[in-house]
């Protein structure tokens, strides 16, 4: 791939929050778990975590923990993905090495021509994701990636222009 088209898509990704009723292929989800995997971290660290649900009954519960029940509803998967405390070797670079995780998943996703959504609101309520999930509590949830076929595209999203953000240094 050449940059100009990797940058293509990029600008190209948009969260997509309605999905067909259509299934995801397993092939297609291993290579988005193998996106993730081989994202950069601290020291190596690769501190991820990763599930894959599927089941009607554990979406729903789910669903209930987020004011978007509505897309975990809808999204024929779900990648709730957590960060292994016990693994960590530092607070902040630990966690920065998730989002190059989950971004890379997103990116992977798109690239599938399927369509995902970062859900973040939910971590308001880790915890009880975690529990409905029974997994102990050295994970911590740091994201949902709820994906599938996309039923609706949001063509539209914007970014601050260059010059808003863009610093300068000035010799001292
Ligand atoms: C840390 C983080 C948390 C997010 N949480 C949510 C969420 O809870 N629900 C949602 O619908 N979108 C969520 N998003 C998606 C953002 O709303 C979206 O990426 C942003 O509006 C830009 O739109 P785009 O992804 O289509 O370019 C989240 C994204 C990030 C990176």
């Amino acid at each position: 791939m050449q940059a100009a088209q990797l940058l293509e898509l990029i600008q190209a990704r948009r969260s997509v929050r309605r999905f067909s009723a259509q299934p995801v292929d397993d092939a297609l989800l291993a290579d988005i778990l193998e996106a993730g995997r081989w994202a950069p971290s601290g020291q190596n660290n690769q501190a991820w975590r990763f599930l894959v649900v599927r089941g009607e009954a554990l979406k729903e519960r789910i669903a209930q923990c987020t004011k978007y029940g509505a897309v975990v509803r809808g999204a024929p998967v779900l990648i709730p993905v957590f960060i292994h405390k016990p693994s960590m070797y530092n607070e902040v670079k630990d966690h920065q090495a998730m989002g190059a995780c989950l971004q890379n998943m997103l990116l992977m996703i798109h690239g599938l021509g399927l369509g995902g959504v970062w859900l973040g609101e939910i971590l308001n309520q880790a915890d009880k994701v975690r529990q409905i999930l029974s997994l102990p509590p050295e994970y911590e949830l740091m994201a949902v990636l709820a994906l599938g076929w996309p039923a609706a595209t949001n063509q539209k999203s914007q970014r601050k222009p260059m010059s808003e953000l863009m610093l300068s240094a000035t010799e001292p």
